[in-house]
C-alpha cells in the first residue's frame, strides 16, 4: 500500500518517518505551507507535492492536520477522484464520519502517544498503542499494517469515541492538572515551585512504575487504604473549597479499590464520611 500524508506537523512527520523506517512505502507529503511539506519530505527521503498528485499516487492517505482543519481538507479531497482509496485521520476525538464519502474507506487511527517534536518522537513510537475505528471492509488490512511495525492496535466502535477520548484526557491532561495542584499545595508550605516539583516527582514516577508492574489494588498505599479517617479529616479541613469535590470523587474511587483488596467492612465508616462531604 502506497501511503501519502496531508499535514506535515508533529504527527504526520513522526508517523511518516516511523512507517518508512519500518518498511512501509511512503509516497510523499502535502501541507498548507510548502516549506513544511518539503522539510518533512527531505527528512524522510520522499517527495513533497500538490494535494491532487498526492491523493492520486496514494492508496492510503493520512490526514494529519489539526482537528479543526480536517473537515476543510476533506471538503476539498472528496471532490477528487478517490474511489476505492483508504483515508485516515489521527484525531482522538473525531470519528471516521469526519472523512466519509461514498466509495472510499474511512478511518480514525489514533496513536495513544504524546507527539512533542517533529524530528525525534518517531524514535519512541515502538511503544505506542493505536486505536482504530471505521469501515469494516479494510480494517484487518490496516490492523496488519500497524502490527507489522510491532505496535498493538485495538478496534473501537464509533459511538464509544467520546468515552475513549475521555479516557485519554483523564490520564494525560487531567493528571497534569492534578500534579500541578499537588505542587501548589507544597508551595503553600513555603516550598519553592521548582523544588516542590522535584520533590514530588519520585512519588509520581514510582506510582506509575508500580501500576505498570502490578494491579491497581496492589499498588495502593496511603491513608485511604489504611482506613485513617483522622488523616482524611485533617485534609478536608485545609483543602481549598473548590477542590473538595475532586478530593471526594478520587478518594471514593480509592475506597472501592481498597474494598476489593481488603474487604468492605474496614471502609464502611470512611465511605460514609466521604459521601457526606460537599
Ligand atoms: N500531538 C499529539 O500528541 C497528538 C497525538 C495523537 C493524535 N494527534 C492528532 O494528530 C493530528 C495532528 O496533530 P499534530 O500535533 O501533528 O498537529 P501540528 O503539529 O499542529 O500539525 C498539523 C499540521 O497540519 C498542517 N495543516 C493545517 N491545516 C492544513 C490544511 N488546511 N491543509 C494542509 N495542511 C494543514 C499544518 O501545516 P503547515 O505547517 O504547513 O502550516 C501543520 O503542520 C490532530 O488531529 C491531532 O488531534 C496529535
Amino acid at each position: 500500500m502506497k501511503i501519502g500524508f496531508i499535514g506535515a506537523g508533529k504527527v504526520g512527520v513522526s508517523l511518516g518517518k516511523y512507517f518508512k523506517d519500518g518498511g512501509l512505502k511512503i509516497v510523499g507529503y502535502y501541507s498548507r505551507n510548502k516549506s513544511s511539506a518539503s522539510i518533512a519530505a527531505e527528512f524522510i527521503g520522499v517527495d513533497s507535492m500538490e494535494i491532487e498528485e498526492l491523493v492520486n499516487l496514494s492508496d492510503v492517505v493520512f490526514i494529519t492536520v489539526n482537528d479543526d482543519q480536517i473537515s476543510k481538507v476533506w471538503e476539498f479531497i472528496k471532490k477528487l477522484n478517490i474511489e476505492g482509496k483508504v483515508f485516515l485521520h489521527t484525531s482522538g476525538s473525531l470519528t471516521s464520519d469526519a472523512i466519509y464519502a461514498p466509495g472510499v474507506y474511512s478511518y480514525s487511527l489514533h496513536p495513544m502517544f504524546p507527539f512533542s517534536d517533529k524530528f525525534t518522537t518517531y524514535k519512541s513510537l515502538g511503544s505506542a498503542v493505536f486505536s482504530l475505528e471505521g469501515s469494516r471492509e479494510r480494517v484487518d488490512e490496516l490492523k496488519a499494517m500497524i502490527e507489522s511495525l510491532g505496535n498493538k492496535v485495538f478496534q473501537i466502535e464509533k459511538d464509544k469515541k467520546p468515552l475513549y477520548h475521555l479516557s485519554n484526557v483523564m490520564v494525560s491532561n487531567l493528571v497534569l492538572s492534578l500534579i500541578e495542584k499537588g505542587v501548589s499545595y507544597l508551595e503553600g508550605c513555603g516550598v519553592d515551585r521548582d523544588v516542590a516539583k522535584e520533590a514530588l516527582l519520585p512519588l509520581i514516577k514510582l506510582n506509575i512504575d508500580n501500576i505498570s508492574k502490578k494491579s491497581f489494588e496492589d499498588s495502593l498505599t496511603g491513608p485511604i487504604e489504611r482506613g485513617d479517617i483522622g488523616t482524611v479529616e485533617k485534609h478536608l479541613k485545609i483543602i481549598p473549597d473548590a477542590d473538595i469535590p475532586l478530593y471526594k470523587a478520587l478518594s471514593l474511587n480509592l475506597v472501592e479499590m481498597a474494598e476489593r483488596k481488603n474487604g468492605k467492612e474496614r471502609y464502611y465508616e470512611l465511605d460514609e464520611y466521604l459521601r457526606r462531604q460537599q
